[in-house]
């Protein structure tokens, strides 16, 4: 046996999980929705800004969280699972030493901010995430600039020091990201500072309570303009996160594309009304309680009016491509525009391998209208994009395959066992590959 065969049997053979779906003719029952990873992931962030300890209830078990913890854990803060809820501890936190860990995430940028507040200084590699766009952090660099931070370009570090006094913070756009870490590291500058032209998106508003739960003066979170009074000691909290939206998004397209009734569990209804609307307009019936939301779907779907992604409160870019896969057994046309990702329509090739009638131009993919859709071998890229491919898969005769299901992993709590609770015929299966 060579050195190839020996090197092998040393690292062992690793299976990566695969989903096989067939069609699956209608949904019903019940699924109850998981907290929002994009409000956990930034109040996980947060949780470098104080020494007391802070309990997050109901964490989901998704590897973007995974992620985050083993950085923080890197940057030195202590952090447990006990059943669904995480306990964070960062009695002195520092700079990460791994920046390969940085590159998994793009949440991974938000530990600068409360490190910068925190200590002084911070010293990061540049975050990864979903391949949908270039994603830059200028906007981030900004916003701690205009508080006095200095920045150090490092190899493919960033370096940054200096101590923190409230300003004036315009972010040329409403950058969900930048806007959190501006808010973050606000708190541990002196003074006021104001954010303008921030991200409005509810998850924003999320951190914001959190925030405010754990002892923060900060005003308007959430809307175009925050207010926050920092070099206020923080103090810990236990805190609920809200009910994650895209999630909910992808459960009422699943039951929109496939037919049946669902109710939703846990829900935050006026977080979902963009989608709530284009599916009311394509024939589902959709009813909405306190924390719930019923959708019932019996007679055909016709084409919903076109769909432009913007920030909240616009119809949300993450939710795009799982009502794009809600729409292909519609009839009529519509089309979908991205305007905030460059490169966001890359599940729209995998779709047009099941028979999709898609074409592209641009930032516009345009449906041509329904037809049949047939079993495909497909390759998820990202995690919306990848959600997008089940529902197309549980629309199309016979069995599909569908890899890169560790991008789908990333985000959502098990979407597996919750479809097949519904109905859905969709399995996970290992396939071993040599490493
Ligand atoms: C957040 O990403 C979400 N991620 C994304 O969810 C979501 O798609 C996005 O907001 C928009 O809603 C998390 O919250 C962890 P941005 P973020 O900064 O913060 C440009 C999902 O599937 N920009 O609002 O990275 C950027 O390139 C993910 O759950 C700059 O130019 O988004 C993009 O075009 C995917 N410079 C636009 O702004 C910067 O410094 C909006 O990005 C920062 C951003």
């Amino acid at each position: 046996k060579g050195p190839k065969a020996a090197r092998r049997a040393y690292r062992g053979d690793a299976a990566v999980a695969t989903y096989l779906i067939r069609h699956t003719p209608r949904l019903s029952g019940e699924v109850e929705v998981s907290t929002a990873k994009n409000a956990v992931l930034p109040i996980l962030a947060a949780g470098l800004l104080t020494e007391d300890p802070l309990i997050i209830k109901e964490v989901p078990r998704i590897t973007d969280v995974e992620t985050l913890v083993s950085i923080l854990r890197d940057c030195g803060a202590e952090v447990n699972r006990s059943g669904a809820d995480l306990s964070v501890c960062a009695l002195q936190p520092q700079s990460p030493q791994n920046e390969e860990r940085m590159r998994k995430l793009r949440a991974s940028i938000l530990i600068l901010g409360p490190i910068l507040a925190r200590t002084g200084s911070a010293c990061v590699g540049l975050p990864g995430g979903c391949a949908i766009g270039q994603r830059p952090i200028d906007l981030h660099l900004k916003g701690l600039q205009a508080l006095g931070a200095q920045v150090h370009p490092l190899g493919g570090m960033r370096q940054l020091s200096g101590r923190l006094t409230g300003a004036r913070i315009y972010l040329d756009l409403p950058s969900v990201g930048a806007t959190e870490n501006a808010m973050l590291a606000a708190l541990g500058a002196d003074g006021c500072t104001t954010i303008e032209n921030a991200a409005c998106e509810p998850e924003i508003a999320d951190l914001g309570a959190f925030l405010c739960a754990c002892g923060a003066d900060l005003r308007g979170a959430g809307t175009p303009t925050s207010e926050i009074e920092g070099g206020k000691a923080l103090h810990g909290a236990t805190y609920t996160i809200l009910p994650d939206r895209i999630e909910t998004a992808t459960y009422l397209c699943a039951c929109a594309a496939c037919g049946g009734a669902l109710t939703l569990r846990r829900a935050a209804p006026a977080s979902c009304a963009g989608v709530i609307e284009a599916l009311g307009q394509c024939g589902c019936r959709i009813r909405c309680g306190y924390d719930t939301i019923a959708i019932h779907r019996q007679g055909p779907l016709t084409a919903c009016r076109a769909v432009t992604a913007r920030p909240y409160p616009g119809f949300p870019t993450d939710a795009m491509p799982v009502l794009l896969a809600a729409q292909l057994g519609a009839q009529g046309k519509t089309s979908f525009t991205e305007t905030i990702f460059e490169n966001r329509f890359l599940y729209v090739q995998e779709l047009q391998k099941l028979g999709a009638k898609l074409s592209q131009d641009g930032r516009t993919v345009r449906l041509q209208g329904a037809e049949p859709l047939h079993a495909a071998r497909l390759h998820a890229g990202d995690l919306r994009g990848g959600a997008a491919l089940v529902l197309g898969a549980m629309q199309a005769e016979g069995e599909s395959t569908i890899f890169g299901v560790k991008h789908i992993q990333r985000g959502y709590d098990n979407l597996e066992a919750a479809l097949q609770s519904a109905g859905a015929r969709l399995k996970t299966v290992e396939i071993p590959i040599k490493v």
